[in-house]
């Protein structure tokens, strides 16, 4: 095979390392090898070095703290300070669904590290008693979401969901979804899209082998939707079906509200351009990035990024004074995306995380190391907020909204599949006593709404369930999306009624256990 031309451009890159093993590979590993090292731009890459480790340098040195500002009020809606208007935003949202104006894109090309599971998180079953996977949640509420609209306006109208994966997501994804039938939705309105990869380097700029013929890749950040919307002409596809407005999200929230419509009812009322959906943060130390203004310009924050004394500041009313905690949900008009695909793309930075990556030493023997040897180069999905013209801010309760699934059950007892079960089931039991119903238990007595201290599960500070791994609430509840999308439409069945404490509601009925045992 000839090797001269890539060993020319690696020469000039300074990237020739990567073919130190060329001579003992086999015909088929080299091939791999060159195709790989072909699809490369080797001074694209190092620029990317260079730029995302000043940048890093940079932030060391000057601390992003001074430069904060909290979100002011008037950007501000909120679910619970706005009760009045929020019948209005969510009618504005279903009408606009009703055309067929939304469109849902979903970040799904992550690895999943923390969870530990070989095949991508959308897939994951946290163990609800229908056992329905995270895909399959969000499919069925759009499924809905695309009902109730039908039904207030009359018109048939479509939500289509674009999926963002990765090279290491991509065909799993498309197979789960295609096995499944793409869950009751149409083939032709799950679009799926692959972003980019990049090679982790060392700290001097080498790209790191993690086999003798085999570099080390991640995809590029979920900042990588930008680019990779281009490269796919995602935006035409969305301006060919009539698209205005867009709910970007991510997919380990199992309470997401898939195209709320009253944040885009809020957003377009607003004549908003980019909006950032959040819930309040109370732990100066939880791990969600905050919105807020740095140098006047709207961004999101890392918590990582911030000393604690930040992070503790409070304001006059006690509150937490940086306290709009992301849930990375995101609304975008389909004028600014194009604008940030067509023309900011390029400007934003990557982030740099540094990791202990495996490598293969001279002697070509994989070293796993114990401490950080190198970067992964990562742009993030709300790096754009610092284009938007007209950036508002929507503050929802996070008992409603949000429940990521970050780790394992095996680790710290937060974000993992019992906290997110818990925070769907019990979610659903309070939609059934809003709707008039309530629980008993075995000897006939009414059950609380809220576990009791020290009982089944107790509350942390910030709100979130905080349960010892595999204990369950007293009470199991599921409702399928398919018959309620945000607890609407449930006085017909439950009100009066009483349930005992393990209930699922789907399209079939009503399914009743004595024991809590679905
Ligand atoms: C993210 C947010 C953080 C927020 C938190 C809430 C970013 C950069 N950070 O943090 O501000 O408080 O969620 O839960 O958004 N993904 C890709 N491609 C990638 C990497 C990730 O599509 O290359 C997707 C993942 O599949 C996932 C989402 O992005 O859906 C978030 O990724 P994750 O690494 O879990 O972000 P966090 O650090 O938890």
């Amino acid at each position: 095979m000839d090797i001269s031309r890539p060993a020319q451009r690696l020469g000039e890159a300074g990237q020739s390392h990567l073919l130190q093993f060329w001579d003992q590979l086999s015909p088929e590993e080299q091939a791999e090898l060159v195709f790989e090292l072909d699809s490369m731009d080797f001074k694209e890459i190092n620029c990317f070095f260079k730029h995302a480790m000043e940048a890093s340098g940079q932030a060391k040195q000057e601390k992003v703290d001074a430069r904060m500002e909290p979100v002011p009020r008037e950007v501000l809606g909120s679910v619970t300070r706005d009760r009045e208007s929020l019948k209005y935003w969510e009618e504005e949202g279903l009408r606009c669904i009703s055309q067929s104006k939304v469109a849902v894109l979903l970040l799904a090309g992550g690895q999943g590290t923390r969870l530990g599971v070989p095949y991508p998180k959308g897939m994951y079953d946290v163990g609800l008693p229908s056992h329905k996977t995270l895909f399959q949640i969000q499919a069925e509420r759009i499924l809905k979401l695309e009902q109730l609209a039908e039904q207030r306006h009359g018109t048939k109208c479509c939500i289509p969901w674009y999926i963002m994966t990765s090279g290491r997501t991509m065909e799993s994804s498309k197979e789960f979804f295609s096995k499944h039938k793409y869950f009751g939705l149409k083939e032709d309105n799950v679009i799926f899209f692959q972003q980019g990869m990049l090679p982790a380097m060392d700290y001097n700029g080498k790209i790191i082998l993690e086999g003798k013929g085999k570099l080390a890749m991640a995809p590029d950040g979920n900042g990588g939707l930008y680019r990779s919307l281009g490269t796919h002409k995602i935006v035409e596809d969305m301006e060919r079906r009539g698209i205005a407005y867009i709910h970007v999200y991510c997919v380990d929230n199992i309470l997401v509200k898939v195209a709320d419509p009253a944040f885009i009812g809020f957003c377009v009322h607003k004549g908003a351009d980019c909006g950032a959906k959040v819930v309040e943060k109370t732990n100066p130390t939880e791990a969600v990035g905050v919105v807020c203004k740095v140098d006047g310009r709207y961004q999101v924050v890392e918590y990582s990024e911030i000393t604690l004394t930040t992070a503790e500041k409070r304001s006059a009313d006690g509150r937490l004074m940086f306290n709009a905690g992301n849930v990375a949900n995101h609304f975008f008009s389909l004028p600014f995306l194009k604008d940030v695909v067509n023309t900011h793309e390029p400007q934003l930075q990557h982030h740099v995380a540094q990791k202990k990556i495996p490598y293969v030493d001279m002697q070509g023997q994989l070293i796993k190391p114990d401490k950080p040897n190198g970067i992964k180069m990562e742009k993030f999905v709300f790096d754009i907020f610092q284009f938007a013209k007209n950036f508002v801010v929507y503050e929802v309760l996070r008992e409603d909204e949000f429940s990521p699934l970050k780790n394992a059950d095996s680790q710290d007892g937060k974000d993992n599949p019992t906290t997110a079960r818990q925070a769907l089931m019990s979610l659903h039991h309070r939609w059934i006593l809003n709707a008039g119903g309530h629980f008993i238990d075995e000897n006939g007595t009414r059950v609380p709404a809220i576990p009791r201290h020290g009982a089944a599960g107790t509350l942390s500070p910030d709100g979130s369930q905080n349960l010892k791994d595999g204990t369950d609430l007293p009470i199991k509840c599921e409702i399928s999306p398919l018959v309620s999308y945000g607890g609407e439409g449930l006085e017909k069945l439950v009100n009066g009624r009483e349930f005992h404490a393990a209930l699922v509601i789907d399209e079939s009925g009503i399914h009743e256990h004595v024991k809590n045992g679905l």
